[in-house]
């Protein structure tokens, strides 16, 4: 089956955003005198904002309403909404805006496929919005990743079938999303954690269209 398109996750993989969702988190964890350091930070990675609250609140020992946690959540994103705000496109990781030239250069379509509601202001803040031909991300999804929802949402918006796409994920639950919606999958970071993708890369500078088309 020839390769029609590429869908590619946002936070970790063209920019990297855990750190101000680290930042942001911590803010609320010490506000609730709730422990919360860099490994629980990694548990949050392509997790939706409300279940990443769930993996926080694991520690506290009060017991929050739906009311309260959806409280919670607006502060964290307002906090973190400040920090990606400053971002600039300096902040695109390396490699990233020449691979996906070089593939749509190649007539392939490109997509993003994110949890984050906060897409649309990323790609604002880093001139990437016209880059795109699809954007699936957390506002127009339900079911969050390893759900194959936003991956799905993102081939039928390119007008391609789930066996013509290839997801690039930093996360494992991004991983699992790729393999559910019968896509093949490349894993961006470390072999360890993305066992499960046809390839693993360390980031997107070391990608090109040989490897692509090898897959
Ligand atoms: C994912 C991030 O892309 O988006 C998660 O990896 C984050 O860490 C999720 O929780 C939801 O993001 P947002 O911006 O809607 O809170
Ligand atoms: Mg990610």
């Amino acid at each position: 089956m020839k390769l029609k398109a590429c869908i590619f996750d946002l936070d970790g993989v063209i920019v990297d955003t855990a750190k101000y969702h680290y930042l942001a988190w911590k803010r609320l964890a010490d506000q609730l005198g709730i422990f919360f350091n860099e490994d629980i930070n990694e548990r949050l990675k392509g997790v939706s904002r409300t279940e990443s609250l769930k993996i926080i609140l694991e520690l506290s020992d009060i017991v929050y309403t739906r009311d309260e946690e959806a409280a919670l959540a607006a502060r964290k994103n307002q906090w973190y909404v400040d920090y990606i705000s400053r971002m600039t496109p300096a902040e695109i990781l390396p490699g990233s805006f020449e691979f996906i030239s070089e593939i749509k250069n190649a007539g392939i379509k490109v997509a993003i496929g994110s949890a984050s509601k906060n897409t649309p202001l990323i790609l604002e803040r880093l001139g990437l919005k016209e880059l795109f031909d699809a954007v699936a991300d957390g506002n127009i999804v339900k079911k969050a990743k390893p759900d194959p929802e936003v991956f799905l949402k993102a081939a039928e918006m390119l007008k391609v079938r789930s066996k013509e796409c290839v997801v690039f994920e930093d996360a494992a639950a991004g991983i699992k999303a790729a393999l559910n919606a019968g896509m093949k999958c490349v894993g961006i970071g470390s072999q360890k954690i993305l066992s499960q993708a046809d390839l693993v890369v360390s980031g997107l500078d070391k990608m090109n269209l040989e490897k692509l088309n090898s897959l």
